[in-house]
């Protein structure tokens, strides 16, 4: 399949790419390289600099690639730059997305998979959280994902589009070849890996939460992992394929849980000494609980996360890290 990949020199896009390189696929990376890194981007992968809301440069590149079908990773997403610039958000995400969805249009292109994000569901009333929770973002990031998932229903209904959403919990780890650098980085695992580097001191957002350790607890899914389900997803996206006759809507974690303390102490484990950390306040907006329910995934997919140990996420990306101490060196 001729695949082109927005975002593809991103840490999650980038893994996916060499995931359907390795399966036989021919990929283009679409980036305007603003957070994503050129030096991710394998040899014999094509990079077209350009932002997926130009219509004229996307269809232009679809053209010259034949692309057929789009793994659509790009986006803006930290949360707290999308409470104080919530235009930055709208104009990527929900305009950009559209003028995406509008060169495809002009190409024929009819088959989508979407990063969208377990941030569409804002503070649930249930955990573990399913696909028909209500979705209720509590910020721009979440609220412009939600948006464009509707775009893309509706798209689907008028002009036969073919989409997954998948809404991704926390993801985490790295492959042999790509781990996640971002500036600034507001992940917890990379920080937490970056502490133990001789970086500043963890903070740890709270202690005094309803959990068992007075932690948050989140769910994280394999970096590699993930990328397995952007391949099953692209082919339920075939034209003849039921699951895509509307949209299809997927959560992708563990289906289990680690606090922030977990995740700190099973990264001390991983690099063998204590990594300096303190206990500050609690973050605005963060709810004790998030965990996917990912039945659906496993169910409709067929798929099952293979790398669910959260010593093995933080062990590969630790590994990458001793391996690119520079990042991608840029
Ligand atoms: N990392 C996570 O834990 C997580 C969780 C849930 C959802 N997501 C979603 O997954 C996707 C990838 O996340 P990531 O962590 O890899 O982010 P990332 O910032 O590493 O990658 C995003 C990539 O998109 C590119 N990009 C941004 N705007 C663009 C534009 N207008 N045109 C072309 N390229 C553009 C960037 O240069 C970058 O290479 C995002 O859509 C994000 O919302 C990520």
């Amino acid at each position: 399949m001729r695949v082109m990949v927005t975002g593809g020199a991103g840490y999650v896009g980038s893994v996916s790419v060499e995931r359907l390189v390795a399966a036989g696929h021919d990929v283009l990376v679409l980036d305007d390289l603003s957070t994503g890194h050129g030096g991710s981007v394998p040899a014999g992968v094509r990079l077209v600099r350009a932002s997926f809301g130009d219509p004229d440069d996307v269809a232009r590149a679809m053209a010259e690639h034949g692309t057929e079908a789009v793994l659509h990773c790009a986006a803006k997403s930290l949360v707290g730059e999308s409470v104080t610039n919530p235009a930055k958000y709208y104009r990527a995400n929900v305009v950009g997305g559209v003028m995406l969805l509008e060169a495809m249009r002009r190409r024929g292109v009819r088959r989508l998979v979407f990063s969208s994000t377990a941030a569409v569901y804002g503070t649930p009333e249930m955990t573990p959280i399913t696909e028909d929770a209500p979705l209720r973002p509590i910020n721009p990031y979440g609220e412009t994902k939600r948006a464009f998932e509707a775009a893309l229903a509706w798209y689907g209904a008028a002009y036969g589009l073919r989409s997954v959403c998948l809404r991704y919990f926390n993801v985490a780890g790295a492959s042999e070849m790509h781990g996640e650098v971002h500036a600034p980085e507001t992940h917890l695992i990379p920080n937490v890996l970056l502490a133990a580097a001789g970086g500043p001191a963890l903070n740890l957002f709270g202690d005094d939460y309803p959990t068992p350790d007075g932690t948050c607890i989140r769910d994280y899914i394999h970096v590699e992992d993930l990328a397995d389900a952007h391949l099953l997803a692209l082919e339920a996206t075939a034209l003849d394929d039921a699951r895509t006759d509307s949209q299809l809507i997927c959560n992708l974690g563990n289906g289990g849980g680690f606090s922030v303390r977990e995740v700190l102490e099973a990264a001390e484990r991983v690099v063998g000494r204590e990594i300096p950390h303190s206990i500050g306040p609690r973050r605005v907006g963060d709810p004790p609980v998030l965990v996917a329910s990912a039945g659906r995934a496993g169910t409709v997919l067929g798929w099952q996360p293979t790398r669910p140990g959260i010593e093995e996420m933080i062990g590969s990306a630790w590994a990458w890290r001793g391996r690119h101490p520079a990042g991608y060196g840029e």
